[in-house]
């Protein structure tokens, strides 16, 4: 059956199969082919993109921007507006649905994207929410597929810090689907919850994935092809962070935590922004508070040969364009 994902949302990597997942990663490496040769595209030619942004950001407001700029389409930047202030989801959700063709949202609650993907007719795509961040694990698988060049089957993964954040999350059920070995490292307090953890196992029953939780850190690092992190309080969790810095410190990503892969190619990846230096307003604190020089991750891991966090993030915009020229492009 040839992949048709016109019209669908994308809520959580629960809502893919491996194919379609398989079918975007492939997409995406034809588009960078694409802009890398510096060919404009007309797959989003007469369309209107509408990202709306309760939380800040960076690589997923702009990978946005300029997937639709490269490919023709509009969009429009939406803060501050009425929704679920003045006016609820559902009537946000209906009027957006009549004016644009794809609507972004990146916010607190999962039930917020759900809704304004039940009411507004129109393709729905999570950028981020307390619980799930899709569109960041289509550019991680790339960016596997692109530096591992082994089938997804026989790559092992694992994922250290606060297991249980949309990161966490994602990358389990992500690693799930495609079939890889996934770990998840915390300290018991930050495990995922028994739901995504059960979810992802009865997938794996499917894929031939494997899918641990441990808070041993050596057993659960050897012998990954990539050590991933995230920053140790997620947005709107600032006020967590003295605690998680207690907490988590043990779990940081340096080298001797490197070396524990056994693997001197093992590499390293991060979705960003990452607190590996000091050069922020909240790592200045940090250091004043904890004398730390950085937190999830050394600042020598982090610029090391090892390291993907630029391709990683360059995906994002390969990949968040696959998916809107995929769900409401001019295919
Ligand atoms: N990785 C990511 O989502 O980055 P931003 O918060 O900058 O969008
Ligand atoms: N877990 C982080 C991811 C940022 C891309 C957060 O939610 O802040």
């Amino acid at each position: 059956m040839p992949i048709n994902l016109n019209g669908r949302s994308l809520l959580t990597l629960r809502d893919f199969t491996p194919d379609e997942i398989s079918y975007l990663i492939n997409l995406s490496l034809n588009l960078k082919v694409k802009k890398r040769s510096g060919i404009r595209g007309s797959t989003l030619e007469g369309k209107n993109i509408v990202l709306i942004f309760e939380k800040p950001s960076t690589r997923t407001r702009c990978a946005f921007e300029v997937a639709v700029f490269d490919e023709g389409g509009n969009v429009t930047f939406l803060t501050n507006s009425q929704m679920g202030v003045k006016e609820s989801i559902e009537d946000t959700a209906k009027i957006l649905g009549r004016y644009y063709d794809g609507i972004e949202f990146r916010g607190y609650q999962q039930e917020t994207v759900e809704s304004l993907a039940s009411h507004a007719g129109v393709p729905v795509w999570n950028g981020l929410t307390d619980m799930y961040h899709p569109t960041q694990i289509l550019a991680d698988l790339m960016t596997m597929h692109e530096h591992l060049k082994k089938p997804f089957r026989n790559m092992k993964l694992c994922f250290i810090g606060d297991a249980r954040n949309n990161m966490g999350n994602s990358l389990m059920i992500g690693a799930a689907k495609m079939g890889m070995t996934f770990t998840a490292i915390a300290p018991p307090s930050l495990f995922p919850s028994e739901d995504i953890v059960n979810y992802s196992r009865q997938v794996a029953a499917e894929t031939g994935a494997v899918i641990e939780v441990t808070d041993d850190i050596g057993l659960g690092v050897k012998g990954s092809d990539a050590v991933y992190t995230d920053v140790w309080a997620s947005l709107g969790e600032e006020d967590k962070l003295a605690e998680r810095i207690t907490l988590l410190q043990p779990y940081q990503v340096n080298t001797a935590l490197m070396n524990k892969t056994g693997n001197s190619e093992t590499f390293f990846m991060h979705c960003l922004p990452s607190f590996h230096d000091t050069n922020t307003q909240i790592g200045t604190t940090v250091k004043e508070s904890h004398d730390l020089d950085s937190m999830e991750v050394t600042d020598g891991v982090f610029r090391s040969r090892q390291s993907v966090v630029y391709d990683q993030a360059e995906n994002r915009m390969h990949t968040i364009k696959a998916m809107m020229v995929a769900t409401c492009g001019n295919l």
